[in-house]
């Protein structure tokens, strides 16, 4: 039953991938991602035989809650949010393992406590285990806890002699560059930066995992991938939901802190950096910050042209369907002045992309759920094919789309059968679901593999997220100055605000329509 429900590249493997045996520690063990996308994760690992053979989960939070409770949360959360169906025989073989263990994060005692609890479990297992903590709190108490992972003696924990101990963070990785300046000294006092897996779970997707492999694997892309022929490109992030009940937390962040800064960035450095001289996580990381360090900062200044657009979405129309404003939103303060939607234009002064403008755009309540990178190539010379209306030419777009319907398509000029020479636009399509079906595994059971086993490469490093920090902090504090000035408006259910359009109009460039 199990072999038939794995996905069919792994059915037969039995191998798992060399992860020591382990004990994960979840901070936050009763809140939303644990049930939604941590445990399904775990279990989907279960499934596949990923699991290291010895492997316990224990669950921390504030609350009081009784092993066995605990474990039957965990099943429930199977059930209701795994990609794949609950099986009873793989579900046993890791249920007996899960526990629970309460505590505050700001309680040295507390995590003495959990250091004795966590000997007990090797005690059971008869071995030294391996400790992979993962913070999946408020973001108020990241320090506390890494304080006391140190102070408890934890973050050194050991397994014959050698350290063995990781600490996985979700994000938000700071609300600016100080802030995450200061989280990267407390994990440096706490840990080396080789223990710290500083989560961005876009970096987990399929599609994301392939671009370095659709760039560097194939001998026909790298050659016109630079400012020769790139005429621009377009990150479009697009979510068709609200903030429904998150608010709160989503007023004091806002889209610029909550996407562009992390996921959008991620696949703009992914997509723009130069080869890495081999597949080593530092390796490619080092390009991934060195592209972020040679883009320019943004212009604000310029009222008339800004580099960055903000805007909230008001109430509008979602599938038929009217659907509330941002400030009628619960929790929202009506003098709220955050951003639901943001449009960037970068340049990155490189040889390679000088003169290529990157445009990224992601907000709430638009039009449709999409994410796509678009690389717009230049026009060839018009001397053969242009000036009469039987030539209908578009520009050579290759879409990347992240997801859903994840896939790749290229868009390029054709003739119309027919007796004389007429033109149109026609797409070479490669998807995903037909090519090696639907049921791909989700963003975390890689990174909680990979944290597992020990390879960061889908993991920022400290000086990646403070270079992207270092580029966002002056426009967060740009418009926290500004207050509500400049924020503009959309209609649920558009692709934006008008400015957003007119931040490439001003450049000759106009937004593609994603998914088309
Ligand atoms: C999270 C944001 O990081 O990413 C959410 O906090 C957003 O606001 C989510 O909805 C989007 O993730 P995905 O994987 O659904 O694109």
């Amino acid at each position: 039953m199990a072999e038939q429900l794995r996905h069919p590249f792994l059915q037969g493997l039995s191998k798992h991938r060399g992860a020591q045996p382990t004990i994960l520690v979840i901070f936050g063990a009763s809140g939303d991602l644990t049930a939604r996308k941590l445990v399904p994760a775990i279990y989907n690992l279960a499934l596949d035989n990923l699991l290291p053979s010895d492997f316990y989960l224990l669950g921390y939070g504030r609350r009081e809650i009784p092993d066995e409770e605990f474990q039957t949360q965990a099943r429930d959360a199977i059930q209701e949010f795994s990609r794949r169906t609950l099986d009873d025989e793989v579900w046993q073989s890791i249920g007996k393992h899960v526990a629970y263990h309460a505590g505050a994060y700001d309680d040295p005692e507390a995590f003495h406590a959990l250091a004795k609890r966590i000997g007990e479990i090797e005690k059971e297992a008869g071995r030294e285990m391996q400790l992979v903590f993962y913070i999946s709190t408020p973001p108020t108490v990241f320090e506390n806890i890494i304080e006391n992972l140190g102070s408890s003696g934890l973050a050194k924990h050991r397994v014959q002699g050698k350290v063995a101990a990781k600490v996985i963070i979700e994000k938000p990785f700071g609300r600016d560059l100080d802030s995450a300046r200061e989280l990267n000294r407390v994990i440096r006092r706490n840990f080396e930066e080789k223990q710290v897996y500083r989560i961005d779970h876009y970096l987990g997707k399929e599609t994301v995992q392939n671009l370095l492999v659709a760039r560097f694997a194939n001998a026909i892309f790298e050659p016109i991938w630079n400012r020769q022929y790139v005429d621009c490109v377009q990150i479009t992030v697009a979510e068709s939901v609200g903030v429904g009940s998150r608010g709160g937390y989503y007023d004091e962040s806002g889209a610029l802190r909550d996407m562009i800064q992390n996921h959008t960035m991620q696949l703009l450095s992914l997509i723009a950096m130069e080869p890495p001289v081999s597949l080593a996580p530092e390796a490619i990381r080092d390009e991934k910050v060195k592209v972020l360090k040679a883009i320019q900062p943004l212009d604000l200044e310029d009222h008339e042209d800004p580099d960055a657009v903000r805007a909230r979405y008001t109430a509008g129309l979602m599938n038929g369907k009217p659907v509330p404003g941002y400030i009628e939103e619960e929790n929202i303060p009506q003098d709220s002045s955050t951003e639901t939607f943001a449009a960037i234009r970068l340049s990155i002064n490189n040889w390679r992309w000088q003169g290529v403008p990157f445009y990224l755009r992601s907000g709430k309540r638009l039009a449709r759920r999409v994410s796509e990178i678009a690389i717009q190539f230049k026009q060839p010379p018009g001397i053969l094919f242009s000036g009469n209306r039987n030539f209908d030419l578009a520009q050579n777009t290759l879409v990347i789309q992240v997801q859903p319907d994840e896939g790749m398509t290229l868009l390029s000029n054709s003739k119309i059968p027919g007796l004389e020479t007429r033109t149109q636009p026609v797409k070479m399509h490669f998807r995903y679901a037909t090519t090696f079906g639907s049921n791909t595994p989700e963003a975390y059971e890689r990174l909680i593999l990979d944290a597992m086993v020990g390879d960061s490469t889908l993991f920022i490093r400290g000086d990646e997220t403070e270079a992207s920090w270092e580029l966002f902090t002056p426009v967060l504090e740009h418009w926290r100055e500004c207050n509500g000035a400049g924020l503009r408006e959309y209609a649920a259910g558009s692709w934006g605000p008008l400015e957003a359009e007119r931040l490439l109009w001003r450049h000759h460039h106009q937004w593609r329509r994603p998914g088309v």
